[in-house]
């Protein structure tokens, strides 16, 4: 459904994204991962059609976004990080007002508008006034009027951000009707991992203008196993424990901290069945020994180390 090759673009000396190239097939969910300033926002307004590109192809569902951005502006959907309204507006007609924007008639018009209130569970809120509405509310009133045109492909920036996890919950629920029952295809940005852990196929890790990783989630996990951890509560004398154990040969690294001890793996090892035998090796009786499997911000951390921009 979408296909990007070798997109760059800067701003004035400011290089916002260099050399990405990704593909996102239909009816995925596709995230893209990384810290402020990374790009992300940059390549979902180059897909939004908001953004020309200095180089690179850009199509969706077979159209060059260069080439054809009115057709474009039909398929896609794009909910802006940032949420402009007319606070004295009520939430039904802010939606009105937009869907003639986007070109409806009036009777489309206003079974669109029904439609949005209804998937959107804003039916409650449709006399309220749109500036007073809790962030929540917000972001589910600006996913409505993303998807007043019934767009095939939704760009979602950050749509999470600075929700509470009930709201958050709210949202990840929604997106989930639109991809699962309805068939969307789905980009979604955001630095909120958890969010897009559970929604996404596959993520894109952004760092400093490109693209580090892809994959699913899964298997970054897997391929960043460099964050697997073991952490133990020796008994007896910690130090000594810890130089002991750091010469073990299935033992990369050991992290003191108070009474307890991190101990990072080689690569090699899967399970903790090496680490029971390093604990042997070395002569270290243990309290406790817990696996720390990384989750999607070791991994995240993992991908970019170094890499700061
Ligand atoms: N319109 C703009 N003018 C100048 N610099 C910009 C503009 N948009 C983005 N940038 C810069 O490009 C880089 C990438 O930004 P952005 O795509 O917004 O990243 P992200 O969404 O991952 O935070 C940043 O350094 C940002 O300051
Ligand atoms: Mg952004």
């Amino acid at each position: 459904m979408i296909q990007i090759q070798g997109l760059h673009k800067r701003f004035g000396p400011t290089v916002a994204v260099r050399g990405i190239d990704l593909e996102v097939a239909q009816g995925e969910c596709f995230g893209l991962i990384g810290p402020n300033g990374a790009g992300k926002t940059t390549t979902l307004k180059t897909l939004a059609t908001l953004v020309k590109p200095d180089s690179g192809k850009v199509t969706i569902n077979g159209v060059a976004v260069e080439r054809d951005p009115r057709k474009v502006r039909r398929i896609v959907g794009y909910m802006p990080d940032i949420f402009q309204s007319y606070g004295d507006l009520k939430v039904v007609h802010y939606l009105d007002y937009y869907a003639g924007l986007v070109g409806l008639r009036r009777q489309e018009r206003v079974r669109q508008v029904e439609e949005v209130l209804e998937l959107t569970d804003l039916q409650p809120k449709r006399e309220a006034l749109v500036g007073g509405l809790s962030r929540g509310v917000k972001q589910r009133l600006c996913l409505a009027k993303t998807l007043l045109h019934d767009p095939l492909v939704l760009l979602l920036d950050e749509p999470a951000s600075g929700l509470d996890p009930r709201a958050r919950i709210e949202i990840r629920v929604l997106l989930q009707v639109l991809k699962r029952d309805m068939g969307k295809t789905i980009v979604i940005s955001s630095h909120i991992l958890e969010d897009l852990e559970e929604i996404c196929e596959r993520v894109a890790v952004y760092e400093a203008g490109k693209v580090v990783a892809t994959g699913a989630v899964a298997d970054l996990k897997e391929k960043a196993r460099g964050a697997h951890r073991y952490v133990i509560e020796p008994r007896g004398d910690v130090a000594a424990a810890a130089e002991r154990l750091a010469s073990c040969a299935q033992i990369e690294s050991v992290h003191r901290d108070q009474h307890r001890l991190t101990l990072v793996p080689t690569p090699e090892v899967v399970d903790e069945a090496p680490i029971l035998r390093a604990l042997l090796e070395a002569d270290v009786r243990v309290r406790s020994l817990r696996e720390e499997s990384p989750d999607l911000h070791d991994v995240f951390l993992e991908l970019t180390r170094g890499e700061v921009s």
